[in-house]
C-alpha cells in the first residue's frame, strides 16, 4: 500500500475533515469527485502537509508521516491555475526541484530531457512561463511534479483552465507519463471524462466525508446512496423482482417491467439504475436487442459543451438520457415530442 489514510479529521473553523479513509495501492490513479465545497482541495492540501490534522493518520509507503513538513513528504502538487516561477525559464522551472537532491548536472539535464519529451515540451526549454500557452504550462507544471519522481502526484483540477480539446490532449500525455514514471496519483476533478479516461479508483467527497470508493464503473453504475447517484447523474428506480426469465430477472417498477442480469430473489424490493449514456434514444421503435424499450415524453433538453441531457417522462417516471447536441439536431429532437428510450438488461444494474 503505497498511501493509507486512516480517520483523518482537521478542523478550519468553518469546515471540517470528517473521519477520512483511505487506501491506495503503488500505480493507482484516483480521481477525487464532489460537489464545490465538498473538501476535496483541503483533503489534497491535508496529504500535502499544508493543513495539521485533528486526528488520524496519514502513512506513506507504511511510514506514518502525519507530522512531517510538507517538503518531507515525497508528494508534488499540480494546481489548476499555473504556479511557474516566471522569472525562470522553462528549464530552470523544471530543474528547481530536483536540484535540491541531485547535484550532478548531466543528471539533471538527463531528467529533464526524459520527461520533457514524454510532455512534447522539450523544444521550451529556453522559453519563459509568459511566453507559453495555458496547455503548455500545464504541461510544464506536471513536468516539475513529476521530475522529482514523488511517492504521489496530487494534482487539483489540473486541465479545468484548459479548453476540451486541449484536456484530451493533456490526459493522454499524463496517461503515458505516469505509467513511464509508475507514479501513483491523486487527481481532484470535476469532469467524468477524466475519472473514465484516467482512473481506476474514484472517491467520491461529501460535506468533508468520504461517501463512497471504489472503481469508476462500480460507483457510477452502482451508488451507494441517492446522493451519489444524482451526482454521477446515475438514474435510479424503484422495484419489485416479479420472476425470472431466460436467465434474466424481470422487475416491476410502477408503470413498467424491466429486464436485468442481474440476481436477486423474487418478490425482493429492489432499487435498479441506469446510466444516462446507456440509453438509446430513437424516434421510431428501433428494431435493437435492447430488451427494454419505453415510450416517454421528452420533457426537457439542457445543452452542454460536448452533451446534451434529455429529460424523459415515461408514463410516470422520470428518466435522464445523454446525446450528443449533434443528434438532437440530426433527429430534430423538440421538447413535448414522443421518443422511445432503450436500454440493455446488462446495463440496468440491482443497486440495493
Ligand atoms: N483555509 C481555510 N480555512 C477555513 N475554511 C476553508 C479554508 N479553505 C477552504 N475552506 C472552506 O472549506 C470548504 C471546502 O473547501 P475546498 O476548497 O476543499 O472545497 P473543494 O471541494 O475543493 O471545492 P471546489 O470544487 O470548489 O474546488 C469550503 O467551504 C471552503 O470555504
Ligand atoms: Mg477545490
Amino acid at each position: 500500500m503505497i498511501l493509507e489514510i486512516e480517520n483523518l479529521s482537521a478542523d478550519l473553523g468553518e469546515f471540517k475533515l470528517n473521519d477520512v479513509s483511505l487506501k491506495v495501492s503503488k500505480s493507482d490513479y484516483v480521481t477525487i469527485i464532489g460537489p464545490t465545497g465538498s473538501g476535496k482541495s483541503i483533503l489534497l492540501e491535508t496529504i500535502a502537509g499544508f493543513y495539521k490534522p485533528l486526528k488520524g493518520s496519514i502513512k506513506i509507503e507504511g511510514k506514518d508521516i502525519t507530522q512531517l513538513p510538507p517538503e518531507m513528504r515525497g508528494v508534488s502538487i499540480v494546481y489548476q491555475d499555473l504556479a511557474l516561477f516566471p522569472h525562470m525559464n522553462i528549464f530552470e522551472n523544471i530543474a528547481y526541484g530536483l536540484k535540491k537532491r541531485e547535484n550532478s548536472n548531466g543528471v539533471i539535464e538527463e531528467e529533464i530531457k526524459r520527461i520533457t519529451e514524454i510532455l512534447g515540451i522539450s523544444h521550451l526549454l529556453h522559453r519563459k512561463p509568459t511566453t507559453l500557452s495555458g496547455g503548455e504550462q500545464q504541461r510544464v507544471a506536471i513536468a516539475r511534479a513529476l521530475v522529482v519522481q514523488p511517492k504521489l502526484l496530487l494534482m487539483d483540477e489540473p486541465f479545468s483552465a484548459l479548453d476540451v480539446k486541449m484536456r484530451e490532449n493533456l490526459r493522454k500525455l499524463v496517461r503515458k507519463a505516469v505509467k513511464e514514471y509508475n507514479t501513483t496519483v491523486l487527481h481532484v476533478t470535476h469532469d467524468f471524462d477524466d475519472v473514465f479516461s484516467l482512473a481506476n479508483k474514484v472517491v467520491v467527497i461529501k460535506d468533508g466525508k468520504s461517501i463512497q470508493t471504489g472503481r469508476p464503473e462500480e460507483v457510477f453504475s452502482r451508488p451507494s446512496n441517492d446522493f451519489v447517484a444524482d451526482f454521477v447523474g446515475t438514474n435510479i428506480l424503484d422495484g419489485i423482482v416479479a420472476r425470472e426469465e431466460n436467465g434474466l430477472t424481470l422487475i416491476r417498477t410502477s408503470e413498467h417491467v424491466f429486464y436485468s442480469t442481474d440476481r436477486a430473489e423474487r418478490d425482493e424490493k429492489v432499487k435498479v439504475s441506469i446510466r444516462p449514456e446507456d440509453i438509446i434514444i430513437s424516434n421510431t421503435l428501433l428494431a435493437s436487442s435492447a430488451k427494454n424499450v419505453i415510450h416517454c415524453k421528452l420533457e426537457d433538453v439542457i445543452r452542454g459543451v460536448n452533451l446534451a441531457w434529455l429529460i424523459l417522462s415515461c408514463d410516470g417516471l422520470r428518466l435522464k438520457a445523454v446525446v450528443t447536441p449533434s443528434s438532437i439536431a440530426s433527429m430534430g429532437l423538440v421538447v413535448g415530442q414522443d421518443v422511445f428510450a432503450s436500454f440493455k438488461a446488462v446495463n440496468l444494474k440491482i443497486v440495493g
